[in-house]
C-alpha cells in the first residue's frame, strides 16, 4: 500500500517538473512553429519591450501637469499667468467665515461669451450632476439622497464672485473641494457661468441685469 502512494506522488511530481521544463522552454521554438506557418507570432507586437525607450511626445505638445495645472492630486492648483501674484492661500475655515481675503477677491475674467462657453462645459460637468442642469438644485444625484442646493435663489445670490471662487476652490459642507481638479481660471469662468444662470431668472436676476447695465 505504502509502496504504490509513494510511486504515485513520485509520478506526479516527475510530470509537474516535466511541465515546469516545457513551459519554460517552450515558448520560443513554438514562436518559430508559428511564425513559420503564419508568418508572425505574438512575440512580435507594438508594445514596449523591457527598458526600451518611450516615444518621445510629438512635436509642439503640451504637457498635460504643466502651467495651469495641479501638480498632483490634492494639490491646490493656483495657476497664475507668469508675472502675477498668486492667489492668497485660501482654507475651509476662511470660507465659513466669509472672511473678507475671501469674499473680497476680484474676479480677473471678463464674463464674455468664451468664458460663458468654458464654463458652461465645465459646470455640466462638475456640478449639475449635484446643482442641476440649470442650477435650480435638481440635480441627478439628489434622486439616490444627495440634498439639493439652488444657486439661483436664497443665499447665493447674495455672495459674492470671491466666494464663489473659493467654494469652488475649497469646498463647504457638502459641497467637495475642487481645488486640485479644477484650474485657477476655470474656477473663475464657473463664478461667470454661476452669475449668468443667476441673471437668467425671471425677475430680480434680469433686475438687477438691467441696473447693473444703466449704472455702466
Ligand atoms: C456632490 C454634490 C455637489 C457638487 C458636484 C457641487 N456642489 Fe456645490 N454645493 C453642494 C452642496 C451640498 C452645497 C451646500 C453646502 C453647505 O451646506 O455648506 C453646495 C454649495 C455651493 C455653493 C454655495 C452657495 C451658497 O449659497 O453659499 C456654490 C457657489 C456652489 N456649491 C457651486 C458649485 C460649483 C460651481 C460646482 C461645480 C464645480 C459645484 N458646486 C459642485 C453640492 C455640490
Amino acid at each position: 500500500m505504502a509502496d504504490r502512494r509513494s510511486r504515485t506522488v513520485n509520478v506526479r511530481m516527475w510530470l509537474a517538473g516535466a511541465m515546469v521544463v516545457l513551459m519554460g522552454a517552450g515558448c520560443t521554438p513554438m514562436d518559430d512553429v508559428l511564425v513559420s506557418i503564419f508568418g508572425r507570432s505574438m512575440r512580435e507586437q507594438p508594445s514596449f519591450n523591457p527598458y526600451e525607450n518611450p516615444q518621445p511626445s510629438p512635436e509642439g505638445s503640451v504637457p498635460f501637469a504643466s502651467g495651469n495645472f495641479p501638480s498632483g492630486p490634492g494639490v491646490v492648483n493656483l495657476g497664475e499667468a507668469a508675472g502675477q501674484a498668486p492667489p492668497p492661500p485660501i482654507t475651509p475655515l476662511m470660507v465659513l467665515q466669509s472672511a473678507p481675503e475671501v469674499t473680497d477677491l476680484e474676479n480677473p475674467i471678463a464674463s464674455d461669451a468664451n468664458s460663458l462657453d468654458r464654463g458652461e462645459e465645465l459646470f455640466l460637468r462638475s456640478c449639475a450632476p449635484c446643482h442641476g442642469e440649470a442650477g435650480d438644485g435638481a440635480g441627478t444625484v439628489t434622486e439616490f439622497g444627495v440634498p439639493a442646493f439652488s444657486l439661483i435663489e436664497g443665499e447665493a445670490l447674495e455672495r459674492t464672485d470671491g466666494y464663489i471662487y473659493s467654494i469652488i476652490r475649497v469646498g463647504r459642507g457638502g459641497m467637495p473641494a475642487y481645488g486640485h481638479q479644477l484650474t485657477h481660471y476655470d474656477r473663475w469662468h464657473l463664478v461667470n457661468y454661476v452669475r449668468e444662470l443667476q441673471g437668467d431668472l425671471p425677475g430680480e436676476g434680469s433686475a438687477e441685469a438691467e441696473s447693473d447695465s444703466a449704472e455702466n
